[in-house]
């Protein structure tokens, strides 16, 4: 009889406790306090950006590769370039900052978001997105869970993977032997700088005729036109290894100017065939991103 009616007693004070929540719950989601229960993921794809039109086909391709791999996420841009930005601005087109993109997912209510940096080295760029998404993640209210991946060359495996990919995709079939490669790299102030020159012994241990050179670091052109006058190469396919074939591949790689490298292996006999394709045109490239992507997803769940 006792412990039926402390048991009754007890139904009680449980169903009022939950009545209670429930009263809270809803209250407070009136007053829009409530946590965050559903799951809203979204994809943020990072790159520099570009203001060249046909180069828009590497973002293209890997936007419709990243939407088929993850149907129900939404997908976005940020460019990290203020300069391609504004210019793009004033034709009328917006694109966001990284941090304004996530001011945005944030303000649109997705609590979990994989941000991908679509850069070929952790350079500057890729440093600050980092350090700032962390911030945003900091931020109370805001996102539950925030992921950022690598760029394209952080290891000695992707820096093997990713020359494999140019030589059996990129590189024209009808190059003959004691025809050379020439990879245009960017190039930068930055320490990571270092990795084209790693990539530069690990595409000559591939292929002896595969040369590295960038525009903005080491190793230089000089060093490789240098090379190829000593191999006596007399054609070399020209191939930029960036994420777009923009503004670099058009003029400082392929253009018509003295100072391209296509007219400065002219000036030393050299004949060169430009290929312009931006590595984002290339689905096993873009694979390589989406494989990290799929890691940080993972990580979301
Ligand atoms: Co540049």
């Amino acid at each position: 009889m006792r412990v039926g009616r402390l048991l009754n007693k007890a139904v009680v004070v449980i169903m009022a406790a939950l009545i209670s929540v429930c009263l809270q719950t809803s209250d407070s989601r009136a007053h829009g306090h409530h946590k965050k229960q559903e799951t809203k993921p979204a994809i943020l794809l990072v790159t520099f950006g570009t203001s060249i039109e046909r180069a828009q086909k590497s973002f293209a391709n890997i936007d419709k590769r990243v939407k088929a791999a993850f149907p129900n996420v939404e997908v976005r841009w940020a460019y990290t370039s203020k300069i391609i930005r504004d210019k793009l601005a004033r034709q009328g087109e917006q694109i966001d900052s990284p941090e304004m993109a996530l001011a945005r997912l944030m303000d649109d209510g997705y609590n979990r978001v994989a941000v991908q940096s679509l850069h070929m080295i952790p350079g500057a760029e890729f440093h600050e997105i980092n350090a700032n998404a962390r911030l945003f993640a900091r931020m109370a209210g805001g996102f539950d869970q925030l992921q950022v991946s690598m760029p394209l060359l952080i290891n000695d495996e992707a820096l093997g993977q990713a020359l494999k990919i140019v030589k059996n995709q990129v590189v024209p079939k009808e190059r003959k032997a004691g025809e050379a490669v020439v990879l245009m790299g960017h190039g930068t102030h930055h320490p990571s700088d270092a990795i084209y020159s790693a990539l530069m012994y690990k595409a000559q241990k591939m292929d002896s005729n595969f040369f590295v050179g960038t525009v903005e670091g080491h190793p230089t052109f000089e060093e490789i036109r240098d090379a190829l006058v000593e191999k006596k190469v007399k054609k070399v396919y020209l191939i930029p290894f960036m994420t777009v074939a923009g503004d670099h591949a058009m003029n400082d790689m392929a253009g018509d100017e003295p100072d391209s490298w296509k007219s400065q292996l002219a000036a030393v006999g050299i004949q060169s065939v430009p290929v312009m394709k931006g590595l984002g045109e290339v689905d096993a490239i873009d694979d390589l991103w989406i494989e990290r992507l799929k890691a940080a997803m993972a990580h979301l769940k």
